[in-house]
Order: C-alpha cells, then structure tokens, then sequence
C-alpha cells in the first residue's frame, strides 16, 4: 500500500468528470486500498479518485466514530438510486479544501448501487453522516466540490486564500 498525494483547490483536476471502471480488478482493488491508507493517514472521512490524481469512478469512506472499530467502505461507480424529500445541514470540509469549513444542505437519506472490491454489485442505504459523505464524495466525480454548494462569496473567499496559500508556498520552494 502506498500513501497518495492530495490535490488541493483550485486545480483544474479537481473539476473534471471522471470515467467509470470497466470492472474492478487488482488494479482497482489496489487503487481502493490505497485511497483508504491515505483518507486515514490525512486524517479524514471520504476520499475520491480525482482527489489524488486518477479520473475514475471510485470513493472511500469511513465514518465510523473514533473509538470505534473501523468501518470502511469502497466503492466503485457509485450511483445514486434515490434520496429523501427531507434534507439534513451538515457542516462539512474536505481534503481538497484544507482548513475551511461550511455547512452544506443535502438530502438526508440515499439509496446508492455500486460494485464493491470483488466486483459484487451491491446497494448501500445511507443517513446521517454516512449520506452526507456518500454524497459528498459522488459530487467529487463529477467535478463538484462542497463549496461549490454554497454561497458565490463565501466560495470565493475561500478559493482567494487557498490560492494566496498556494502562492506562498510555491515561493518558498522556488530557489532564491
Ligand atoms: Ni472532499
């Protein structure tokens, strides 16, 4: 297993769609355990192939509680089947967006289909947290970051300072 690099915002990658996988296969599988390794290490919750760089179809989560054994889910071309009428706010961040925070309205409960890490298709029905970064995470392959769901000027406030951030430290791995 390996640790991946994490693209940060902006960055052209983090807005393209990504293709679906033909199957999953050791590659994927590999590809899967890798994004857990480096979601757990950052640490965080959810992580999307676009996120370190490889335009597919696969996500990772794991919202277990931190005392709790761990929970991960892999899962390959995701889709969305159904989602309640009622909504749940959730303050959400990601790892693409590091150091800011925002809270973001999104369907409370989801259905999902997808293919797990022996190519089973399989049917995942989420609340809570768990609907909240499932979704999270789907909007990743499709280019679509949490700020994008909020407002235009808290959006783009954020994106000025990551930006500045990345400036800074461009600089200063420049030589002099
Ligand atoms: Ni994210």
């Amino acid at each position: 297993m390996a640790l991946l690099p994490i693209l940060t915002a902006p960055d052209p990658r983090l807005k393209k769609k990504s293709k679906p996988v033909e199957q999953v296969d050791a590659g994927v599988r590999r590809l899967m355990d890798d994004m857990l390794e480096t979601m757990y290490a950052a640490p965080g919750i959810g992580l999307a192939a676009p996120q370190v760089g490889v335009l597919k179809r696969v996500i990772v989560v794991d919202v277990s509680e931190k005392d709790s054994p761990p929970a991960p889910h892999a899962l390959a071309n995701p889709e969305i089947l159904w989602v309640s009428d009622h909504d749940n706010t959730h303050e959400e961040g990601c790892l693409s967006v590091p150091e800011h925070y925002a809270d973001v309205v999104r369907p409370a409960e989801v259905r999902v289909r997808y293919l797990d890490r022996d190519n089973e298709i399989r049917e995942l029905e989420a609340d809570g947290m768990l609907a909240t970064c499932v979704q999270h995470e789907i909007d990743h392959l499709d280019g679509i970051l949490f700020i994008d769901r909020i407002s235009a000027l808290k959006r783009n406030m954020i994106l000025r300072k990551l930006l500045k951030e990345k400036k800074l430290a461009a600089k200063e791995a420049a030589p002099a």
